[in-house]
């Protein structure tokens, strides 16, 4: 094999171990008689060099990036100032190009995702999922994923997996998808966490991550169908323990993934200001919000100042996350306009126990609350909002069956990643995202 760069010290313990390796051209750069080929393999990247005659084959001279390949040969740490990542290089004395690609335009990278439009680059998501960003993203995903996992057996959970396929509602029937289920009609489910709850008498605290679908008919920045639910009940709780243990999880999530020097690393290019909140995060009761947003004339959807009894709007609720700009537990909204199995607050019954936790950029990434636990205020509340109790049955026994006080939350990772890694859209977080107008690749 040819002679190695001049600048390069190969005079330290790495050198000569011979190794193979197999991978995809992540980048490819010639000068004067050297190649220099970047190959990519999902755990990390390495710069082989091709000298003399092997420059100069034809495979080598129309080398294209994105190609598959596996080259032979020696591993030479390098100094810093080589710029290869790791500070090693492979010194090539033998490769194969297994599947070429086309290059040029259609070897999607970086610098193509940085240029095209939106929706190409979503049809094209397959090739633009090789790039740094998109990949990097996916990457701190299953971080956040396995952290979620080891962090919930650390406090004692056990995980549970609900049916996608179901004959109830959680979250209201506007965004209902159904299906013919053997001629009767199903749904794919929006939350499991009635399912959860059930599970708490065998399991004590139970969590699952399953996907949730929604028919959401608006096209927002951080509105999916198909999303992945990070969900949990516990027993035996007060609704302060509920937003105790949210501080715990998320925190302690964030500990996980950033304890892991590559997803830091890729956290700290994603996201360079990104500082792991300080606990507790701000409270804020629903109606104190209510005031806020009065005071800095943000108005409600219709443009009117906000009232209580009002929704707060995606639009109206980042603009105070974004002035606020740290996490916040907004509490306490109104029973007309949350779920019906949500606890009443006792000292005021016109709120519930429900949080909403809001994050800077995104708004709400997580919903949770106390759930009524007797059976006929949860009776009454299917009467309130005109639903059939009875296909809940198996729901509403377990107020029957030996109740407690207990509650819950759903977490939206794909929020969750966006915030984290300061993504747009929360359809950035997602290998192939759902939403209204997308169902493919
Ligand atoms: O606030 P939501 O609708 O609450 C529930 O579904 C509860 N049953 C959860 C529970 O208590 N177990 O949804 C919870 C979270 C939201 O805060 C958001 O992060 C995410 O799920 N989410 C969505 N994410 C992406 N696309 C959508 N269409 C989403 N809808 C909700
Ligand atoms: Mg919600």
């Amino acid at each position: 094999s040819g002679e190695r760069p001049k600048e390069v010290d190969y005079s330290s313990g790495d050198r000569g171990t011979r190794v193979r390796v197999m991978g995809r051209v992540h980048r490819e750069r010639k000068q004067k008689e050297v190649l220099f080929v970047t190959l990519r393999d999902g755990h990390g990247y390495m710069q082989c060099v091709l000298t003399g005659p092997l420059a100069k084959t034809y495979d080598a001279l129309t080398l294209t990036r994105e190609s598959s390949m596996m080259i032979t040969g020696e591993m030479w740490e390098v100094p810093p100032g080589a710029h290869a990542p790791d500070n090693r290089e492979l010194h090539a004395d033998y490769f194969e190009i297994v599947g070429k690609a086309p290059g040029g335009d259609d070897a999607i990278t970086n610098v193509v995702q940085a240029k095209g439009d939106v929706q190409t680059l979503l049809d094209r998501r397959h090739l633009v999922l090789r790039g740094e960003t998109a990949a990097s993203v996916m990457f701190v995903r299953d971080a956040v994923e396995h952290a979620f996992n080891v962090k919930y057996h650390e406090l004692g959970y056990v995980k549970v997996s609900p049916p996608a396929l179901v004959q109830t509602q959680v979250e209201g029937g506007s965004t209902l998808f159904d299906f013919n289920y053997y001629g009767e009609k199903a749904y794919l489910t929006q939350s499991s966490q009635l399912y959860l709850e059930t599970a708490i008498p065998f399991a004590g605290n139970v969590y699952c991550i399953e996907k949730s679908f929604r028919a959401e008919k608006s096209l927002t920045r951080r509105h999916l169908s198909e999303y992945t639910h990070i969900e949990a009940e516990l027993d035996f709780i007060t609704f302060d323990d509920l937003l105790e243990h949210l501080e715990d999880i998320i925190c302690g999530v964030l500990d996980h993934v950033l304890a892991n020097p590559r997803t830091a690393a890729m956290l700290q290019d994603l996201n360079p200001d990104f500082q792991k909140p300080e606990r507790p995060f701000k409270r804020m009761k629903y109606a104190d919000a209510i005031d806020w947003l009065r005071s800095h004339d943000i108005p409600n959807e219709d443009g009117n100042p906000h009232q209580f009894g009002d929704d707060i709007a995606e639009a109206a609720e980042r603009r105070m996350t974004d002035i606020i700009n740290r996490p916040i537990f907004l509490t306490h909204f109104p029973v007309e306009i949350k779920a019906f199995y949500m606890q009443k607050d006792k000292a005021d019954p016109r709120v519930t126990e429900s949080v909403d936790c809001l994050m800077p950029g995104v708004g709400e990434i997580v919903g949770g609350s106390m759930r009524m636990d007797d059976y006929d205020e949860l009776m009454a509340a299917y009467q309130r909002e005109g639903m059939d109790p009875s296909p809940y049955y198996w729901y509403t026994d377990q107020r029957r069956y030996g109740t407690s006080p207990h509650g819950g939350y759903g977490l939206g990772l794909e929020r969750f990643l966006a915030w984290l890694c300061k993504q747009h859209t929360v359809r950035d977080t997602c290998l192939y995202p759902r939403y209204m107008g997308r169902c493919k690749p």
